[in-house]
């Protein structure tokens, strides 16, 4: 495929978290506790997300929640009380880590809006046009943990604007079976990491699928899609589709995947989340050490 010369596209300020979501998968876990503060091991699931959109350079961060959910603004914030109490305890090194973990105003600008209803993924990034900043903005959806030695979202945005697609999504591989539980692209071509697609299609039935290259929870959007998303009609499952205001806009912003280097893990499945444990605990000394010693005595009593 030809490609167009790539004009320099604007940088993203802005990441919209939607977390408005029940998380009725993980219940009664779920019930006091919203499911992006559910921990892989010792870190709630979003700070990983925060992490990663902190380490792309984003100035301002959009947490599209519900008012049941109020814990998660807590923990974002810095608590000067729980500080000051670990100082007093000599626990300098905790107080010292929460610090760096919670978002500095001075260094970020965060922002929360309610989505009240659950009227789906596309209606929750509608939520966020008024606060966004001009420009592209990222979506990260924090169920979806994307492990490695580069942030997604950092490789994403160094490789967005290429053939001048102005939306771009995180694409991988899946079973032909596995394509209706999530956006499918329909691709045109490839050029290393970047696949260019005509559109997309959400949740497709694997007879109807057009590839089984599928969206995971990481977009670069132009900022052209909140009008877009301001007249979608309702679509699979009856919800505003992000993936359909995206696939809508294609012929007129152009579209393509990209194809991360990181391990991704499904943390809105139970599955998904132990194996993120797993893996999370692998990659240190301590914990690695007690995954062999569990795995030992598995063998050890067949
Ligand atoms: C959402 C999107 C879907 C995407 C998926 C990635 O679906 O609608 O296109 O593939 O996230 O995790 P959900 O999993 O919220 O049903």
């Amino acid at each position: 495929m030809e490609l167009k010369e790539a004009e320099t596209p604007l940088p993203v300020r802005t990441a919209i978290f939607p977390v408005a979501g029940l998380g009725t998968r993980f219940l009664p876990a779920t019930k006091a506790t919203p499911k992006e503060l559910l921990p892989v091991l010792d870190r709630p699931l979003i700070q990983f997300a925060i992490d990663e959109a902190r380490m792309a350079g984003i100035e301002r961060m959009i947490f599209v929640s519900h008012p049941a959910k109020s814990a998660i603004e807590r923990y974002v914030t810095h608590d000067a009380d729980l500080d000051a109490q670990l100082c007093a305890k000599g626990k300098t090194e905790l107080a010292r880590g929460l610090a760096a973990d919670a978002l500095d105003p001075g260094e970020i600008d965060v922002r929360f809006v309610m989505q009240d209803q659950p009227l789906g993924l596309g209606h929750a990034v509608l939520c966020a046009a008024d606060d966004v900043l001009p420009g592209p903005v990222a979506v990260i959806l924090p169920d979806d943990l994307i492990l490695g030695e580069t942030g997604c979202l950092s490789e994403m945005i160094a490789a967005y604007g290429r053939g001048g697609a102005g939306h771009m999504v995180a694409t991988m591989q899946v079973d032909a079976e596995a394509v209706k539980s999530y956006g499918i692209l329909s691709v045109t071509g490839r050029d290393e990491r970047v696949l260019w697609a005509d559109g997309m299609v959400e949740k497709p039935e694997p007879s109807d699928a057009p590839s089984r290259q599928a969206v995971v929870g990481r977009y670069i959007l132009d900022g052209s899609i909140f009008e877009d998303l301001r007249d979608q009609k309702p679509g699979t499952g009856g919800e505003i589709q992000l993936t359909d205001a995206i696939s809508r806009a294609t012929p007129r912003v152009g579209l393509s995947g990209f194809r991360f280097s990181g391990q991704r893990y499904d943390c809105g499945s139970k599955e998904g989340m132990l194996r993120a444990i797993l893996a999370y605990a692998n990659s240190m000394s301590d914990f690695r050490d007690v995954i062999d010693d569990h795995n030992r005595s598995l063998l050890a009593a067949e």
